[in-house]
Formats: C-alpha cells, structure tokens, sequence
C-alpha cells in the first residue's frame, strides 16, 4: 500500500505483520485528540514505561529438539473452554476508533475462539455488543464500573446478566477520574444512568477524599457485590498481594494484576513486576490473569511463564479496530496467537505453561 493511500476500513491493509504496523497505520487514521485519549499515560508515564520494560526484560529460553506435534494454546477459564489465553481488555467508547465500535470488537474476538470484557463506560448497546459476540459464536463478559452506590451498580451487573455476559469484572484501580475526555456529541456511556451528583464541597473540604472518593467502592461493597452477582466475579486493577489475599476471602474467583495500562497512579509498578508476589500469596486458589503493556505474543507467552492464566490485550486490539473494524481486530488477535505458538515451540512447549 502506498502510504497516499488512505486505509480501507472494512478489510484487512496490506502490508500488516505485526500490531506494532496496525500502530503505525492507525496514528495515521485516528484524529490527534482521539489517538492522544488512547495512548495517554497518568504523570510522567513512568508506570507505562516500566510495563514495557518489565516484559523486555524476561529472556525465552529456546528449548530445541523438544516434540511439540499436536500442541495447540487451548484453556478453560470460569468454565469457558478458549482457544487461547488472549482476552481482549474493557476499553471505553470504542466507537471514538470505528464506528462498529464494541460490537466489532466482540465479534472479532469471539470468531478468533477467546472473549471479550465490555467496558461499563461502551459506547454501544450492551445487548446489542452481546448479540454480535453470540452471532459469532462466543460469549462476552462484562466490566462493571462501580456506579456510586449499590443499587445503581447492581441494576447495571443485572442487566449485563440479562444480556448473556458470563463474567463479571469489577474495576476497582480507577476509583478517580482526574482527566476528562470532551466527547462528541453523538458518543458516549449509552449504558449507564445519569451520573450521581457529588454533595457540593463545604470550604476546606477536599474535592478527592469528600468528593470523588465518596462514591468509590469499599471492601464492604465487595462483599456485598459478591454476594449479589450470580456468576464469577473478578477483581481488575490488583497490585498488592493483601488486597488478593482479602479479595479472595471476600469470594472472588480470579483476579487482574494490572496497573490500567499505566493511565492512573503513575510509579505503580509493572504489572507482570508484581505478578509474582501476588501468586505467591495466591498459591493457585484463583486464576490471575494480567495485563498492562502486551504487544506481541513473546508477551503473552512471557507472562504465561511467569503464573499468569490469562491476559487482556489493550490498545493494540484498538488499533486493529481503527485501521480495519472487526476484521482488523481479528487480525490482531491472529497475530499474537501465531506469535504465541511461534515462542511456544521454539520454547518446547507443546500446551501453555501451566499457571502458577
Ligand atoms: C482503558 N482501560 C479500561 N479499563 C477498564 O476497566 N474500564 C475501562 O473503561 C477502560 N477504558 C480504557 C480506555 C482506554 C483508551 C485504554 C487505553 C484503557 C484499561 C484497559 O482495560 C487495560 O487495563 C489496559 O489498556 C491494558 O494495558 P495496554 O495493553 O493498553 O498496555
């Protein structure tokens, strides 16, 4: 393709080898303020930094000579049989990217055999997200946003029952929102009430601690949710192995070690830095999955490695997605599967690494 060519949306470009292609092509696609909405990093994107490093880092040790016929990249996870262990992460107003917007996503990732978790904040019916996932013969799970007090979360996690999603994922590392995205008029959390309404600040009072974090879940609200949510319930956004232990007492079944892509608490370590800690603690009572920071299958195979059951691939599924719609996204997906069972060969590994 030349590059005054402008991309097709609805097939795959030419030319694409690998998710770091689909970066380039989409920084061309993408308007400024929407690319810089979708890179953007909390403080000095040191934690963002630190999550590329932490996978640079890890060495694959070839192992030759080993018998790998019949190998394949399959698992289960919350009684959900997978093709391969690559999920792809709740990322908000997909319909910024393409206008297929989460249902594209979902599609593709269901067609490529692996789920996807809907973000709270999506830009498209949750009904209608779920249906285009089913159509394509997968399921979809579902990520809740804590909606400022139990009643409002509940009814959301109730409707995305309703709608067939299988997984709840309860976000908890963004409990602030410290930047705010002008959005156009016509997207926006079409899923969600109106907003709950802060009590205004008396003088001297802070806008974080007596605002904002008023309306943050607490670990009594987890116990409540967990009690309430049929299906499995799973923590995103744990980096402390207390907070897993405790989550787990409080009966969640699995965890995400993840730092939200490095967009919150900028100095959080690197996820897959943290991985192990946590799996210590967690000593095999949940699966962990991770992310934060996978940009090819070397990654995943890399955190597989390191205990994780599963991973959540962020912006660079939406890359896929703004340079090609649902068949990008499958692209991507494709990509980093074939990457995976490329390293696990080359690895001696004929199955994923069993979790830690
Ligand atoms: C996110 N992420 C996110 N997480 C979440 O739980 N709910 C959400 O609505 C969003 N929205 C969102 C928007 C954008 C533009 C990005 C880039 C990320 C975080 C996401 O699920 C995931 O944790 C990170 O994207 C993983 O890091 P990488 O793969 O992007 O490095």
């Amino acid at each position: 393709m030349k590059p005054s060519d402008p991309p097709r949306l609805d097939r795959i470009p030419a030319g694409i080898q690998s998710a770091a292609d689909y970066a380039r092509l989409a920084r061309t696609v993408l308007n400024a303020v929407t690319w810089r909405y979708l890179h953007e990093a909390g403080g000095r994107g040191l934690t963002r930094a630190a999550n590329r490093l932490a996978f640079d880092e890890v060495p694959l040790i070839p192992r030759p000579l080993a018998d790998v016929r019949n190998g394949h990249t399959g698992l289960s996870l919350f009684g959900q049989r997978l093709e391969h262990p690559i999920m792809l992460a709740p990322i908000a107003y997909q319909r910024l990217f393409h206008p297929d917007g989460e249902s594209a996503s979902a599609m593709a990732a269901a067609a490529q055999g692996g789920v996807m978790t809907v973000s709270s904040l999506a830009s498209q019916r949750l009904e209608d997200i779920a249906r285009a996932a089913q159509q394509a013969g997968g399921a979809v799970w579902f990520q809740l946003y804590w909606q400022g007090e139990r009643a409002r979360t509940l009814r959301l996690a109730r409707r995305a029952e309703a709608a067939g999603y299988t997984v709840q994922m309860l976000t908890v590392d963004a409990p602030v929102k410290l930047a705010g995205l002008e959005l156009p008029p016509d997207i926006g959390a079409v899923n969600l009430e109106q907003p709950l309404v802060p009590a205004p600040l008396r003088a001297g009072q802070s806008a974080v601690f007596d605002g904002w974090m008023t309306q943050a879940p607490g670990w009594d609200d987890l116990a409540w949710l967990r009690d309430h949510v049929r299906g499995p319930l799973i923590l995103k956004g744990i980096l402390h192995p207390d907070d897993a232990d405790r989550a787990i007492s409080l009966g969640c079944d699995g965890l995400v070690v993840s730092n939200h892509g490095g967009r919150v608490l900028d100095g959080a370590p690197a996820s897959l830095t943290a991985l192990a800690p946590i799996l210590a603690r967690v000593a095999g009572r949940v699966p962990l999955l991770l992310d934060s920071g996978i940009r090819d299958g070397r990654d995943v195979f890399k955190a597989l490695q390191l205990g994780a059951s599963a991973v959540l691939l962020g912006r660079p599924y939406v890359w896929g997605l703004a340079c090609a719609g649902a068949l990008g996204v499958a692209h991507v997906i494709r990509l980093l599967r074939d990457e995976l069972e490329l390293s696990m060969a080359l690895c001696g590994c004929r199955t994923l690494p069993a979790p830690g």
